[in-house]
């Protein structure tokens, strides 16, 4: 059985491109390996440095992929900080990384980009990256194309280790690249992205997503011409939630003319509210239990710690630590 791994990044409320993008193919791989998900609670706080919001934001990471169909009996959930055996293994691949080899790394320069300090652990991130795959002798690593660059740093550090310090020390990973989030436009049509600012959160309260649907850019086309399906970022939205029926509805009712923008927003919203209704229901029961949740953390963190305890001792025997 492959051993599955991936990790999300808890920096605000999950939303509809993190869902479709990561959540909802992670879920599918439970049934398929042993699969190991953790919230990458130490790689937000590159980025995030308000400890209330950090908590908040990580265990409502752990509430929504539970609610949307993890299943604790099949895949294993921790929090990465629960597992500091990272960080030690960090530090072990630390020394042979090549400055060269983080210098090219587009996640930095975008990071620097959107204006965050150039700090150490922005720069080291990939590396901190890498010791979360290798220390779980990892198989398949599914991540956006975003991230790919990332698993391929992890392949280069796990060769060099293994060059310098004994064949097949560390496991080399595979990359599974998970569907483009460019296909998912944010409010705004670019992609869906917290970078940008579009995004459309999983667990909103009915109001709060009516207005957001609402707000979707248009043109000001008006409701009686006929309107462009495949330039609209509803009808994007609207795909990945209706029957095909409903989607060639709405496709029928753009060319016809007649219809304004904030009917099928309309549409829009009730086929999201619908499509999470379910997860929504279970997400209550879920965070209404006053342990639950801890619970699964906990048991996850066990699991990966044997794992990680494994390959972390064999790796301190290697270099010389033990
Ligand atoms: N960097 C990833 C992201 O921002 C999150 C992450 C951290 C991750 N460690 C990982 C993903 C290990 C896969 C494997 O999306």
């Amino acid at each position: 059985m492959p051993r599955i791994l991936s990790g999300i990044k808890p920096t605000g409320r999950l939303h509809i491109g993190n869902y479709f993008g990561m959540m909802r193919p992670a879920i599918e791989w439970q049934d398929k390996g042993e699969a190991l998900y953790f919230i990458a609670d130490y790689h937000a706080l590159t980025t995030v440095h308000d400890p209330m919001k950090l908590r908040a934001d990580s265990r409502n990471a752990a509430l929504d992929f539970l609610a949307c169909g993890l299943d604790p009996a099949k895949a294993t959930l921790f929090k990465q900080s629960d597992v500091p055996q990272v960080t030690e293994l960090t530090w072990l691949l630390s020394v042979l990384t090549p400055m060269g080899l983080l210098e090219r790394c587009h996640a930095y320069k975008d990071a620097l980009a959107r204006g965050f300090a150039p700090s150490h652990g922005l720069f080291a991130y990939p590396v901190l990256m890498a010791a979360d795959i290798l220390i779980y002798d990892s198989d398949i690593v599914p991540v956006g194309r975003d991230q790919k660059q990332h698993v391929e740093v992890t392949r280069d550090l796990a060769i060099k280790m293994n060059e310098v310090f004994g064949a097949h020390l560390l496991k080399l990973p595979e990359p599974s690249i998970l569907p483009d989030l460019a296909t998912i436009p944010g409010l705004d049509g670019q992609k869906m992205s917290k970078s940008y600012g579009n995004t459309i959160e999983l667990f909103l309260e009915e109001k709060a997503l009516r207005k957001k649907i609402m707000g979707i850019v248009t043109d000001s086309t008006p409701v009686e011409s006929p309107k462009d399906p495949e330039s609209s970022s509803i009808v994007a939205l609207y795909r990945l939630f209706a029957s095909t029926a409903d989607v060639a509805q709405m496709e029928s009712d753009f060319r016809a003319g007649g219809f304004g923008y904030g009917d099928f927003k309309k549409r829009l919203f009730a086929a999201i509210w619908e499509h999470f209704a379910p997860a929504r229901q279970h997400r209550a029961e879920i965070e209404n239990d006053a342990t639950y949740v801890e619970q699964v953390l906990r048991q996850g963190a066990e699991r990966a710690n044997a794992l990680a305890d494994r390959t972390l001792s064999r790796v301190r025997k290697a270099v010389g630590l033990s």
